[in-house]
């Protein structure tokens, strides 16, 4: 596991380090690698120096952060060779006296917009075909909710490890499937789409057996597993793609069915029907002009005033 150095933050880095950036240019086209020298102190992290490079050196040079905590998963860069979060790598877990030198390039297997920033469009268009959300079949208890659906904390516990995903992509970069067949779902998605086959309030695990059945889904993963090994959460979706497989062969051979879904708790005593939305929030009844509804103003009375008021309508 590359995983984080708890103890990198109390070591002191070495007091300047040598920055190699890998820059992109899409108006030219032009690749080349930028050198930087930055002066460190005890806890910089790789994104605390980028963001120094950019301040006080080369304005131009682009990366794309937010949190700064490990958090949103948006900071993914590869470091020395290993995708990481810039916002959590500490620069004394990369660089040390004897070689004091940190390279930093865009996601392996992402399209980049321009140096260390990346395309995640595929990625997120992946991430949605394997529907990252429960289904149910109770349409009335969705429309109309009474109670909570029971998770016991040993069907939680096993699903926990896969709810920690924050979609970074790392997994995704460090993948050589991914950097073959760009139409493979990916580890990404297969670990969120485990995660819902398992989820005991699910009900729509055939569907998703079969997604993951399909050409690009969990049969051609090689199982490297160096999409766990990177992964800054300590997910492990090598592990739930392996699992998705031995579900799926046993499915096939009519030896796996999901057991009955999480009962609904009883209904609260204090549980009231929802109230109805106020009139004026209600859908516009189809025989409304709308046009005319937009164009003319409509005179209403507050607080013994007359006032015009002009709808705008929204699809
Ligand atoms: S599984 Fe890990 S590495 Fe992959 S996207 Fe989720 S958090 Fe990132
Ligand atoms: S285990 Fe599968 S998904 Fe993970 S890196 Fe290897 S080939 Fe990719
Ligand atoms: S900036 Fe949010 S994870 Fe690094």
């Amino acid at each position: 596991m590359v995983g984080i150095d708890p103890k990198a933050a109390t070591r002191t880095p070495p007091k300047t380090v040598v920055f190699r950036v890998k820059r992109y240019n899409p108006k030219s086209g032009r690749e080349w690698w930028q050198e930087y020298k930055v002066e460190t102190h005890r806890g910089m992290t790789v994104l605390d120096a980028l963001l120094k490079i950019k301040e006080e050196k080369d304005h131009t040079v682009v990366m794309r952060y937010s949190c700064r905590m490990g958090v949103c998963g948006s900071c993914g860069m590869v470091i020395n060779g290993v995708p990481r979060l810039a916002c959590q790598t500490q620069i004394a877990e990369v660089a040390d006296e004897g070689n004091p030198v940190v390279t930093v390039e865009p996601l392996y297997n992402f399209p980049v917009v321009r140096d260390l920033l990346t395309d995640f469009t595929d990625f997120f268009e992946k991430h949605r075909s394997v529907k990252p959300y429960l289904l149910r079949k109770d349409r009335e208890e969705q429309e109309e909710p009474r109670g909570q659906y029971l998770v016991s904390p040993e069907e939680h516990a096993l699903m926990y490890e896969f709810t920690l995903c924050i979609s970074c992509g790392l997994c995704y970069a460090a993948c050589p499937v991914a950097a073959i067949d760009p139409d493979y779902l990916g580890p990404q998605a297969l670990g969120y789409l485990f995660r819902y086959v398992i989820d005991p309030r699910d009900e729509e695990w055939q569907m998703r057996l079969m997604i993951a059945d399909s050409e690009h889904g969990c049969h051609k993963c090689h199982y490297a597993a160096t999409c766990s090994m990177v992964c800054p959460k300590v997910v492990d979706p090598a592990q739930a793609i392996q699992r998705l497989r031995s579900l799926l062969f046993k499915y096939k051979l009519g030896l796996w069915r999901k057991k009955k879904t999480a009962p609904l708790s009883e209904k609260p005593k204090d549980w009231k029907p929802r109230k109805p939305l106020p009139p004026e929030a209600q859908l516009v009844s189809p025989d409304v002009d709308l046009e005319r509804l937009e164009s003319e103003p409509v005179t209403v009375e507050v607080d013994g005033k007359r006032v015009e008021l002009r709808y705008t309508i929204y699809d």
